[in-house]
Formats: structure tokens, sequence, C-alpha cells
């Protein structure tokens, strides 16, 4: 069993999969640190130095890695990963893919004070921001096959009705 969680920046991604993770008996891995071992570097200086096309590379190249040397295991995607045809297929065919979703004014709160993720770092109106993005994407992010909300819920209740969701083997058309 793999599963992959997708969702836009502060949707809960990592702390969920790595709680899903433990509850599930899976190791947990994360796009956006195995991108940042593989080029040692943090996030925001591999935007800084090469640029978003860059990031994207090594992302994808990523995420060519995990589905072709592992299995059973619960993967957090890095927020714009599943933008990217290529990266979608993988995924899709490698696992199933929960989407965390979150209010605009939940990630706000939960993004302001961070200062990890380069695409808000230099915003001037965040909150405009986070919504003019998240509707450009929610496209991409509604192809999963599950959604799970995250608005003020507990990292256990989440993580709960993913489970639920996974064992109801109801996957949609
Ligand atoms: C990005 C989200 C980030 C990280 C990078 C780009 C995005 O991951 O991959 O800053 O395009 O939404 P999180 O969603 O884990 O914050």
């Amino acid at each position: 069993m793999n599963i992959v969680l997708t969702g836009f920046m502060g949707t809960g991604k990592s702390v969920t999969g790595r709680w899903l993770g433990k509850e599930l008996g899976l190791p947990f891995l994360d796009t956006d640190d195995l991108i940042e071992e593989k080029v040692s570097m943090k996030i925001p200086e591999i935007f800084e130095k090469h640029g978003e096309p860059y990031f994207r590379k090594v992302e994808t190249e990523v995420i060519r890695d995990v589905v072709s040397s592992s299995n059973d295991i619960v993967l957090a995607s890095g927020g714009g990963a599943v933008l990217n045809e290529e990266n979608y297929r993988l995924l899709s065919q490698w696992g199933t893919i929960v989407r965390l979703r979150a209010s605009v004014d939940c990630i706000y709160k939960r993004v302001r004070t961070k200062f990890t993720r380069p695409l808000l770092a230099d915003s001037t109106d965040l909150r405009s921001d986070i919504e003019k993005i998240l509707n450009d994407r929610e496209p991409f992010y509604d192809k999963a096959q599950f959604t799970v909300d995250t608005d003020d819920r507990e990292i256990k209740e989440v993580t709960e009705e993913i489970i639920e969701l996974l064992n109801s083997g109801d996957y949609g058309s």
C-alpha cells in the first residue's frame, strides 16, 4: 500500500503523513526532505540560487526515484508537485492520492509566521496570494481519490478519517 498526501502548503501534509505512517506501521517520506537531501540545500536556498525550474526538475527526479524504489510507504508531496503531468501520473499509478484541504483563512494562519516557503516569502498580500494560487491549483488537487478537510481538526482525527476512507475501498469512479 502506498499513500500520497497532496494539497496546498499549510494543509498539514507532513504532520499528518508522519502520524498516518505510525498508525499504519509504514515508513514516512516527504518529497521536500528528499529534495533537500539530494542537493544538500534547504528549499529557500534552492529557489534563491537555482530558481524554481531547477527545484521542479529535482522534485520530479525524487518522485521518479521513490516510485521506482519504494513500496508500502506514506509519502507527503510538496504542494506544487501534482501540477506536473509526469509527477501526477507516476504518483497516481503508484499509490492512492489523498488531498488535504484547508480554507484560505486556516492556511493563512498556518503559514504567515513561517518563512520557509519561497512561493509566499515575498508576498505583500499573503491572504490574497494564497487565495489566487489555491484557485489556480484547485483542478489539480481535485483529481485526488480522496479529500480530507483539516481546518480546526486534530491530526489524530484527520488521520482516522484517512484510514477509514482507505479501508472503505470506495475509490469513486
Ligand atoms: C511548494 C510547496 C512546498 C515546497 C516548495 C513549493 C508549492 O512544500 O515544495 O516550497 O509549490 O506549493 P509544502 O507544501 O510542504 O509546504
